[in-house]
């Protein structure tokens, strides 16, 4: 069975492949999208933009929506819990040139969920089909839903909230198979996700949740049959996954990584990082996104210390390039577990 489709086609819009790469908050920002958008995935999100944010014209909000051209097929992600502004928002995203708008159902965070925005929406599922009603009547651009599973065990809804999304003309829902109580800790329970796919007429069911390498992702698509997989934090400190996600779907091998591949990309991301943040901004940074890639690595433990006390982007490049290589060791560079995925 091919689960790889390149072309995959989506609504009204034809996408590089059925590879997709998530929203990340405090992540995916540009210069992040600069770096994973070079392996070609099927459509990239940028990070959740707040509703209210957007229709008062915030221009840091509007910063998080920053793309270039080659980024397309981009997806804005709008998170709340209005349905009176949700049109509004998603006809911003789509003027602003945006291929796709998406309604976050997911996030966990408890000042995002307390007006019942994010992972909130899942305590009233019929709010999400008049959300996602309007948005649709709003714009040309496919609209599609982010959802977690549910929000405890004892509420499993993600049938449901497909059946209802359907029904509102989204395009597509993807299925993140953690509950709202889980955060990010344990496993996501793919079940769901095939049990999504089986119920669903004409949407696309899109694959979230423990992706972190290329034999992870064809698990994904053997298991539950979706349409398309979103690797989320799988993206952070390989943003080659994609291509290695094609390569392994399409039988071909995946290369070998050494320390002066990892000291290479790196440095192009601390380029980019550099070139559109302000010096303060850019050290902050570049000492987060060192650690995705360093701790993939043995022999890395001293660099990663130093990057953490170091305060110029100019320090953090000379250290970078002073870093003995030859003596680390990403032969066996795993994929993070999830507890730790975020942490060094
Ligand atoms: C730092 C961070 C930021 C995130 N930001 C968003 C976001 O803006 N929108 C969203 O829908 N999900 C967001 N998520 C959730 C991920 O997209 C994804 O659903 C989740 O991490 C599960 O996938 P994974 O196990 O493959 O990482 C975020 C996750 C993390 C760790």
């Amino acid at each position: 069975m091919t689960f790889l489709k390149r072309p995959f086609t989506f609504g009204n819009i034809t996408l590089p492949s059925n590879i997709f790469c998530a929203p990340l908050a405090g992540c995916s920002d540009l210069p992040f999208r600069r770096m994973t958008t070079q392996h070609q995935p099927g459509l990239i999100y940028c990070e959740m933009v707040k509703m209210d944010a957007l229709v008062r014209h915030d221009p840091n909000t509007f910063r998080l929506l920053d793309y270039e051209t080659h980024m397309h097929p981009i997806g804005a992600q709008i998170c709340g819990s209005k349905p009176q502004i949700a049109g509004q928002c998603a006809k911003i995203v789509e003027d602003l040139g945006f291929d796709v708008v998406d309604l976050n159902c997911g996030c966990p965070v408890d000042k995002v969920t307390k007006d019942g925005s994010g992972s909130g929406m899942l305590k009233n599922p019929e709010l999400i089909g008049e959300i996602l009603a309007n948005m649709v009547a709003a714009v040309k651009i496919p609209v599609t839903v982010k959802i977690r599973a549910g929000w405890d065990e004892k509420s499993i809804i993600a049938e449901q909230v497909t059946q209802i999304a359907e029904q509102a003309g989204a395009k597509a829902i993807c299925i993140h198979g953690r509950t709202r109580a889980q955060g990010y800790q344990g496993f996501a329970n793919w079940d769901h996700i095939r049990r999504c796919k089986q119920i669903a007429k004409s949407i696309v069911v899109i694959g979230n949740g423990d992706v972190f390498d290329a034999p992870s992702a064809k698990r994904m698509f053997e298991e539950t049959l979706c349409d398309a997989v979103l690797v989320s934090r799988g993206t952070m400190g390989q943003p080659w996954i994609v291509d290695d996600i094609y390569r392994l779907l399409s039988g071909e091998e995946i290369p070998e990584r050494d320390g002066h591949f990892y000291r290479d990309v790196l440095l192009q991301h601390l380029d980019h990082i550099a070139s559109y943040q302000n010096e303060r901004r850019a050290a902050m940074d570049l000492r987060r996104v060192g650690c995705w890639y360093l701790k993939k690595g043995k022999g890395t433990r001293k660099l990663r210390e130093v990057l953490n006390k170091s305060k110029s982007v100019v320090e953090i490049r000379q250290l970078i390039c002073d870093y003995p290589w030859q003596e680390t060791d990403f032969s066996s560079a795993i994929a993070p577990e999830p507890d730790m995925a975020e942490t060094c």
